[in-house]
C-alpha cells in the first residue's frame, strides 16, 4: 500500500491509461466500462453467472455474498447487474480498500453506477461527495461539515420526533400498519423537513428519488431502449428543477434545515459552490439518505417483532428515560436501543459495499488487482464473519456490551457506515432518528407481525428485510 505525506497527499500513482480516459482523477466527468483482465482470479463470468448473481444479491443479500465467499474465497470476480466486479471479503482487505485513497478511487466507481443520468456530472466544483476524491472530496465535506455537527444534528431530532408522532399515532388508531412502505415515506417526509425545510412535497421528492436511485440497476443504460434509464433521467432534472427553483428564495429567508444552510454558504465558500453544485451536493446527501435509514428501522421493526422480549426491554428503558417526548441529550442514555440498533445493522446490511476502482495495480495479499478493476469491499460479510462474531446468524444484541465487545475484535469488524475519507456523513443523523423513532414507538404501543414469516435479508437496492413487515399495533 502507499505511504501518504503531506506533499504527496493529492498525488496518487493513476495509470495512464486512466488518465487519459477521466482526465481529472479527483472530479472525473465520465466513468470507465468495468472490463478488466481479472481472469487470474478465482470466481465467475458470463451471462447465466450475471442473471444467477444478480437475482441472487436481490433475493438473498448476505446469505448469497457468504456463499460466494466461502466457494470462491476472500477475493473473488464475479458480474452483478452487468458489472465485472471483485468482491473483497477478508476485514483487513477490506479495511485497506475503504481508507486508501491512493490506491483506490471512491469517485470512479460511483461514477460507473451514476454516470449518463446527469449530464453535468461533476461540471462544477462541488458535486455529490461519492463522484469527488481528493482537495474537491475535502471542500464538499467541509461545507456539509456544520450541518451534520451536534447542534444540527440536535435540531433535526426535535424536527423529526413530533412528524414521528404524528404518524405512530395514527397507527396506533388504525390498530395495524404496512410497516415497510409506512416507514419510507416518513422518512422521506422528515428528510423533506429537515433537508429542505418544507412540509410539503414529500411525495414527488420520493417519486423522483425513487426514479433517480433504479437508473444505475437498468438492463441498458439508453434513453431508447430502457424506460427505467429515462426515468431515471427525468428524477435527477426533477430533483435540480425543484432544488434550483427555490434557492433565491432561501438566500432570502434563510432556515435551519440543510439546504438553507448550503444556500448562505455560496456566498461565504470563495466561489467554489455554484448553483448547479449546491443543487447536486444537496441531490447528493438525499439520494444517500434515501432508503438507508428507513431499511434498517424495518429490518429492525421485523426483529423485534419476532422477538417480543427485546421490545420489552426496549420499552422498559424507553419510558424510565422519559414517558413523554425525550430529548437529544437524554436519548443518549438509550443504550439497549442502541445495542439493538447495530444489531440489526448487523444481520441485516444496510450498505453492502464500499465501492471503489483501483487506480494502479494493487495487490492485495497474494492476489494482483489490476489498475481500473472495480472493487467491493464487502463490509457486509465482514459484519458476519464467523472469526470474529461468535454465532454470526443469531439475533444477539449483547454482542455490543462493553464486556462482550465483539464489535471490536478488529478495526474492520463492525462498519456499518464505512470508513475513511468517504465515512457516511449521516450516520449520526441515522443513530439520532433511530432513537428517536424507537422512544416514540415504545412508548405508545406494542407490537406483532400481522402474519408470521420468516424473513430475509435482501437487497433493493438498500439491505432490508423480505417481506412488507405489516404489523399488528396495540395501545399500551
Ligand atoms: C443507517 C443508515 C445509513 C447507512 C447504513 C449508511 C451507510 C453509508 C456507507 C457505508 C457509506 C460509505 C460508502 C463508501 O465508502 O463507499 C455512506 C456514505 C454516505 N452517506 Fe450514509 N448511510 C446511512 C444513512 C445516511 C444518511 C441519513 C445520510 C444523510 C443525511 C447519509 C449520507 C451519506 C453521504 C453524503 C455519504 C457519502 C460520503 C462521502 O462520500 O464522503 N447516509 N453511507
Amino acid at each position: 500500500m502507499s505511504t501518504t505525506t503531506p506533499e504527496n497527499r493529492d498525488q496518487p500513482q493513476v495509470a495512464p491509461f486512466i488518465l487519459n480516459h477521466v482526465g481529472d482523477i479527483s472530479r472525473p466527468r465520465r466513468g470507465m466500462s468495468t472490463a478488466a483482465a481479472i481472469e487470474h482470479l478465482p470466481g465467475e463470468a458470463g451471462i447465466v453467472a450475471n442473471v444467477r448473481n444478480t437475482l441472487g444479491w436481490m433475493r438473498r443479500g448476505n446469505e448469497h455474498l457468504l456463499e460466494q465467499h466461502r466457494r470462491f474465497g476472500p477475493v473473488y470476480r464475479t458480474v452483478f447487474a452487468g458489472y465485472t466486479v471483485v468482491c473483497v471479503a477478508d476485514p483487513e482487505m477490506v479495511m485497506s480498500i475503504a481508507r486508501d485513497d491512493h490506491s483506490w478511487s471512491t469517485a470512479l466507481a460511483w461514477l460507473t453506477f451514476f454516470q449518463g443520468i446527469d449530464a453535468k456530472i461533476n461540471a462544477s466544483q462541488i458535486d455529490s461527495p461519492l463522484f469527488l476524491d481528493f482537495k474537491p472530496h475535502r471542500d464538499a465535506r467541509k461545507i456539509l461539515q456544520p450541518a451534520f455537527g451536534h447542534t444540527a444534528t440536535a435540531g433535526y431530532f426535535d424536527a423529526a420526533t413530533p412528524i414521528f408522532e404524528k404518524a405512530i399515532d395514527r397507527w396506533v388508531e388504525q390498530g395495524h400498519v404496512s410497516f415497510k412502505d409506512a416507514i419510507r415515506s416518513l422518512l422521506v417526509e422528515v428528510s423533506t423537513r429537515i433537508f429542505l425545510g418544507v412540509d410539503s412535497g414529500a411525495r414527488e421528492f420520493e417519486r423522483a428519488l425513487i426514479d433517480y436511485w433504479e437508473g444505475p440497476l437498468s438492463l441498458s443504460r439508453s434513453a431508447l431502449l430502457s424506460s427505467k434509464w429515462r426515468r431515471s433521467i427525468r428524477g435527477h432534472r426533477v430533483l435540480c428543477e425543484m432544488l434550483r427553483s427555490r434557492i433565491a428564495e432561501r438566500r432570502a429567508t434563510g432556515g435551519d434545515d440543510l439546504f438553507s444552510r448550503l444556500c448562505a454558504k455560496t456566498q461565504e465558500s470563495e466561489g467554489i459552490l455554484d448553483d448547479d453544485g449546491l443543487v447536486r451536493l444537496v441531490i447528493g446527501v438525499m439520494a444517500a439518505a434515501f432508503a438507508t435509514t428507513s431499511s434498517g428501522l424495518a429490518s429492525m421493526a421485523y426483529l423485534l417483532a419476532i422477538h417480543p422480549e427485546w421490545q420489552e426491554k426496549m420499552r422498559e428503558e424507553a419510558l424510565a428515560v422519559s414517558k413523554g417526548r425525550v430529548s437529544y441529550e437524554d436519548s443518549k442514555q438509550l443504550e439497549v436501543t442502541s445495542r439493538v440498533w447495530k444489531e440489526t445493522m448487523r444481520l441485516y446490511p444496510i450498505a453492502p459495499y464500499c465501492a471503489r476502482r483501483a487506480l494502479h495495480d494493487v495487490n492485495l495479499g497474494q492476489f494482483r488487482i489490476p489498475a481500473g478493476t472495480f472493487v467491493m469491499g464487502l463490509i457486509s460479510v465482514v459484519m458476519q464473519d464467523s472469526a470474529l462474531w461468535s454465532n454470526p446468524q443469531r439475533f444477539d444484541p449483547d454482542r455490543f456490551t462493553e464486556e462482550r465487545a465483539e464489535d471490536k475484535k478488529s478495526k474492520a469488524s463492525f462498519l456499518p457506515f464505512g470508513t475513511g475519507a468517504h465515512t457516511c456523513t449521516g450516520m449520526h443523523l441515522a443513530n439520532a432518528e433511530a432513537k428517536s423513532f424507537w422512544h416514540a414507538m415504545l412508548t405508545r404501543c406494542r407490537f406483532t407481525l400481522e402474519r408470521n414469516y420468516r424473513g430475509r435479508h435482501t437487497y433493493m437496492p438498500a439491505g432490508i428485510v423480505s417481506g412488507d413487515v405489516k404489523l399488528r399495533v396495540e395501545r399500551l
